[in-house]
């Protein structure tokens, strides 16, 4: 069963949050007293837990839950003066606006809404667990870095699926189009992907959904993936960027 808890000894703020959320996803809402031990879920079950600044999603074997530590670590090495392979593919001036068809846990959108000003990035999410989680971090949570507080606040959260959001978009309507599909091999060591993966959706970007988004761009659009992956092979692209050491690649299509 997947169901809406909260944390032990839950504020009426946090029980009102929870049983909205049930609400909204359709699931049950079950007081934390009568559910002590969330750990006994079995296998392919899950529960949403509604703590007091967070949104955690707990299994047998899991937790998953907003953290922008990634994007910390990223924006330190730029500070320090190394390049960071996607914010060079980007070009940004500022006031860009960015779709972002596969936010994930939004690493890449703080990162992109840093570099913005009067620009925004609107990121899509398909799968519902994720998008829960992180609509709810980018809302609520508090870093003690006041650029990633200010880059969240730039980032609007959609539950979508990117295939047919982009068909239903009106010709050149963001400045740049952002696409991270899940690597076809993925980078298991260290990786703050790890915990998202039960979760994700592992769609293909066929040549359509690139056509779509070439369609839906003023500038162009970047595509990421791992350099063993199948997408550069068929997808041509005008410039790459990224490190052989990492094997993460960004390919950049210029808007012609
Ligand atoms: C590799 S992750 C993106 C990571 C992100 N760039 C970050 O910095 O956190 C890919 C995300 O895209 C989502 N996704 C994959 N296919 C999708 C689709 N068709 N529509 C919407 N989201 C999709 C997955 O669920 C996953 O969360």
């Amino acid at each position: 069963m997947i169901f809406v808890t909260t944390s032990h000894d839950p504020t009426e703020l946090q029980i009102k949050k929870a049983k909205k959320l049930a609400d909204e996803l359709g699931i049950p809402y079950l007081a934390r007293k009568d559910h002590p031990n969330i750990s006994e879920t079995i296998e392919g079950e899950y529960c949403y837990v509604v703590e007091k600044s967070r949104i955690v999603i707990k299994s047998n074997n899991l937790e998953f839950f907003f953290h922008p530590s990634m994007a910390k670590v990223r924006m330190r090495n730029i500070q320090k003066g190394l390049k960071d392979h996607l914010i060079e593919s980007l070009q940004l001036t500022g006031s860009e606006t960015i779709l972002d068809t596969t936010l994930g846990l939004g690493t890449e959108a703080i990162l992109m809404a840093a570099f913005l000003d009067s620009g925004k990035v609107i990121g899509i999410e398909g799968s519902t667990p994720i998008f829960v989680v992180v609509r709810d971090g980018l809302e609520n949570h508090m870093a003690k870095e006041n650029w990633i507080n200010t880059a969240m606040k730039k980032i609007q959260i959609l539950h979508a699926d990117f295939k047919q959001f982009l068909r239903s978009c009106p010709e050149e309507s963001y400045d740049i189009v952002y696409c991270d599909p899940m690597f076809e091999n993925p980078v298991f060591e260290s990786s703050s992907m790890n915990p998202l993966r039960p979760f994700a959706i592992y769609d293909t970007v066929n040549t359509d959904d690139v056509d779509q988004m070439l369609r839906v761009a003023k500038k162009k659009i970047v595509l990421k993936a791992h350099a063993k992956d199948s997408l550069f092979r068929r997808i041509p692209v005008d410039r790459i960027f990224g490190s052989r050491r990492s094997q993460v690649l960004y390919g950049v299509i210029e808007k012609r």
